[in-house]
């Protein structure tokens, strides 16, 4: 594995998986593998998991790391080859890649979507011109279009609530006052590829996710039938994907409550947080038995761990 942009960059899924829940047994048990090594960890956009998450798992396997919040604390970059830099982009990615490489053997990097223009949203910019420029493995901690640490740690919470029957499993839309990118539902769609499962994403109409990640998948409008005898309840806000960005409804007739849970066969709750409570789903639902979301935020240790175990092995 070269670079984990995607969840396509494994080298094995299942390997990975197993390898992250062993893992979680023994956090500790290759904690001198980084030693001498850094990892380098850049934020464009803000983070509690992910940030705290993949430290802890670095520290796991004695891999220090640095942590630069460009958005904050670095030099606004420049991505366009050829540009006159008069503007307020100080530093071009072609030496900030070169310069990070340097000091770090890996870098992790989050930069989501613009949600402005989908065209360069889809070209992953940061994370591609990071990868061209960089000599060092590049991480996704959120992409424009992927989330693939997220989707890897909520394929570990699924394992860990494996069913005896094959389970359906639901991705539902959800509400919400501000336009989130599809990175998420994006990722869990790819990650829900390699499951046993039969797996349904309910959305409203105009919320379809990009049709090329969910070619061959069922999708319906209509929530109440895709929730009927879920084993899971994977809830996800998203912007219009046809409508670039655009917010298309804000009424709260998509929103999990305790009575729509009512129709899964005791399904379990899933987000991947931060969530916005009565709006994407009801305190009921989170404050349920049912509810996964404090397991899948600790499940991002093991995923990101798994990852940085393999790279480790690379070099
Ligand atoms: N789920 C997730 O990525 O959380 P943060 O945005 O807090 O990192």
């Amino acid at each position: 594995m070269k670079n984990f942009i995607t969840l396509a960059d494994l080298p094995d899924f299942d390997q990975t998986l197993h390898l992250a829940m062993e893992l979680k047994k023994q956090p500790t048990q290759w904690d001198s593998m980084g030693r001498g090594k850094t990892l380098g960890l850049l934020f464009f956009n803000p983070s509690l998991r992910t940030r705290l998450s993949t430290q802890k798992a670095a520290q796991n396997l004695g891999l220090p790391t640095m942590v630069m919040n460009f958005s904050q604390e670095s030099w606004a970059l420049e991505f366009e080859d050829g540009t006159k830099m008069s503007g307020l982009r100080s530093e071009h990615v072609k030496e900030a890649a070169a310069v990070v490489s340097q000091y770090c053997d890996m870098v992790a990097i989050r930069a989501f979507a613009s949600l402005s223009d989908k065209e360069k949203d889809e070209a992953e910019i940061v994370l591609k011109s990071f990868a061209q420029y960089a000599s060092v493995p590049i991480i996704n901690m959120e992409s424009a279009t992927a989330h693939p640490l997220q989707a890897l740690a909520d394929a570990i919470t699924l394992k860990e609530h494996q069913t005896p029957h094959k389970p359906k499993v639901v991705l539902s839309w959800a509400p919400h006052p501000k336009a989130l990118p599809h990175a998420v539902g994006n990722s869990f769609v790819n990650m829900m590829g390699y499951m046993e499962a039969d797996f349904v994403i309910t959305h409203p109409e105009g919320y379809a996710l990009n049709p090329e990640i969910t070619k061959g998948i069922e999708c319906t409008t209509d929530q109440q039938k895709a929730l009927k005898d879920a084993d899971f309840v994977y809830t996800k806000n998203w912007c219009s994907y046809e409508e670039y960005g655009q917010i298309l409804r804000t009424d709260d007739q998509w929103m999990i409550t305790p009575e729509k849970m009512k129709h899964t066969n005791n399904g379990k709750f899933m987000h991947c947080l931060p969530i916005r409570r009565n709006i994407v789903a009801s305190d009921g639902v989170l404050d349920s038995p049912n509810s996964l979301v404090i397991q899948q935020s600790q499940n991002r240790i093991y995923s990101a761990q798994a990852v940085l175990k393999q790279l480790l092995e690379n070099e």
